[in-house]
């Protein structure tokens, strides 16, 4: 369950360790490198890069990079997301992503950042309202 808040420092943390997974995105073909981090309830930071294909279809975002780790390693229970790019406004996961993500954390603190500095922060569930989940399935 996604705590209401973090703290200024905990969320720099969170976007300087996205800063730094960015670093090793594989994005030959868009040029458009992203970077996550996940933090977990545990206190975990799980991070994520984007990894472009040939195929193209068959890349994956930073975001579900990130979220494949921690949810191989055990973890399910996230707080908090933060993704960057080098945007004229701050990284904003695509659909897939939020779809992906809200699976596990529906109030998932997404905080999302550009290189200049740029931040924006929201919950998930304003990202995907209404959102198609478990209940549809019973
Ligand atoms: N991408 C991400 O990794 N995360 C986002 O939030 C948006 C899009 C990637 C996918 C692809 O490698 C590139 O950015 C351009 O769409």
């Amino acid at each position: 369950m996604a705590e209401e808040h973090l703290t200024a420092a905990q969320q720099a943390g969170l976007l300087q360790a996205a800063e730094e997974a960015r670093k090793n995105a594989y994005a030959p073909y868009s040029h458009y490198q992203v970077g996550a981090a996940l933090l977990t309830a545990s206190g975990r930071i799980y991070t994520g890069c984007n990894i472009e294909n040939a195929s193209y279809g068959a890349t994956i975002c930073a975001e579900r990079v990130a979220v494949a780790k921690a949810v191989s390693a055990g973890e399910k229970d996230f707080v908090a997301l933060a993704v960057v790019a080098d945007s004229t406004q701050p990284g904003s996961p695509c659909g897939i992503c939020r779809q992906f993500l809200v699976e596990f954390a529906p109030q998932l603190l997404l905080i999302m950042g550009n290189l200049q500095g740029q931040v924006k922060v929201g919950r998930l569930d304003q990202y995907l309202p209404s959102a198609f989940n478990q209940e549809y399935l019973k």
